[in-house]
């Protein structure tokens, strides 16, 4: 089997808060990511999500585990290679409005990374490759002497995109990237960010809390709870038969399109609210709010465990705690 170009493995990403207070923002989640493909990272505010993703853009110091890079530990990045990682994977944001400078014009924002990783650049090539960027992404040279609040919401993301594209990056964290935008623009980013992975083999990490929001984009889907990864399976398996019940509440609240099966459909809701990070509970993270907790669920937390091919799962329903797969499910 060929490297996965991102693998995270027991990943830990805990904050000291000034009270000594330990905040466990992501408590032990191993994934992989295949080159050119997209994993979807899902789950409520506070999950982690974000966490994640800087973390593996190395902009934290991992409390535990280890992030792999096409194979390469990226903790034992020197100067010269954590410099060439930064051009390798880039970030894009939910709100491109507080992330671009607005003193600066859309050319020097798009220009900024290739003075940085391009100094030999003379200034032609980089007007050219300024105006390229600005047509990969859909707009017009004419756009590059504007400042961002010119422009509206959905053009504010395609600078964004630029901005990251500009480098070469293989790897780009897209952290919420439609969440601001008006829903007619969405499918427009999406299709963006689709295309642009198609013709430059780009892989992605997606991120967004809301399931709906990655359906169409990612090719395996990760759903997070309170720092776990609770569920990880393929796209057309997860919502096909999601298995752990906060992925089953996830996808029961997605609305069909369709009015009366709409009206139909059984919402399954998920009752309290999300404990704090702070003290969380030692079983399972998710079994304050289960409808099915068992004893089991409040004394030790359940291994993600591999039920079907390619579907992983941490829910006592399915599995014991070795991982040894029950052959009749306690439901489902
Ligand atoms: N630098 C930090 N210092 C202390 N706590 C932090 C820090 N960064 C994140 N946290 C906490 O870690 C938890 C996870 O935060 P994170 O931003 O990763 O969640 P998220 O899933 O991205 O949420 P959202 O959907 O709101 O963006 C939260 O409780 C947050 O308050
Ligand atoms: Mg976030």
């Amino acid at each position: 089997m060929e490297t996965p170009l991102v693998e995270v493995r027991n990943l830990k990403q805990y904050f000291r808060l000034k009270r000594g207070q330990i905040v466990k923002a992501v408590d032990g989640i191993s994934f992989t990511i295949e080159a050119g493909k997209t994993f979807g990272l899902v789950g409520e505010s506070g999950c982690g999500k974000t966490t994640c993703g800087r973390s593996i853009l190395k902009i934290y110091e991992p409390s535990g585990g280890e992030i792999l890079f096409r194979g390469e530990n990226i903790r034992g990045f020197g100067r010269r290679r954590q410099a060439i990682y930064r051009k390798e994977a880039q970030m894009i944001f939910q709100d491109p409005y507080s992330s671009l400078d607005h003193r600066m014009t859309i050319d020097d924002i798009v220009a900024e990374g290739l003075h940085v990783h391009f100094p030999k650049m003379t200034r032609k090539e980089r007007r050219a490759r300024i105006e390229e960027l600005l047509e990969v992404v859909g707009l017009t040279p004419e756009y590059g002497s504007r400042f961002p609040h010119e422009l509206s919401g959905g053009q504010r993301q395609r600078i964004g995109i630029a901005r990251a594209l500009a480098v070469e990056p293989e790897f780009i964290v897209c952290d919420e990237p439609i969440s601001a935008l008006d829903v007619s623009i969405q499918a427009q980013i999406v299709n963006l960010l689709e295309k642009l992975q198609r013709e430059r083999d780009l892989t992605y990490l997606f991120i967004s809390h809301d399931l709906s929001m990655v359906k169409h984009i990612s090719d395996t889907i990760g759903v997070m709870y309170l720092g776990s990864l609770v569920e990880v399976s393929s796209n057309k398996s997860l919502y096909k038969r999601p298995l752990h019940p906060y992925s089953q509440a996830l996808i029961s609240a997605i609305p069909i399109p369709d009015p009366a099966a709409n009206k139909e459909a059984k919402r399954i809701k998920i009752e309290g609210e999300i404990p704090s990070p702070i003290n969380t509970p030692p079983g399972c993270k998710f079994s304050s709010r289960c409808r099915y907790r068992m004893d089991v669920c409040e004394t030790m937390q359940p291994p993600l465990t591999e039920i079907e091919e390619g579907h992983f799962v941490a829910c006592y329903l399915y599995h014991d705690k070795e991982g040894e797969v029950y052959a009749d499910p306690v439901v489902g």
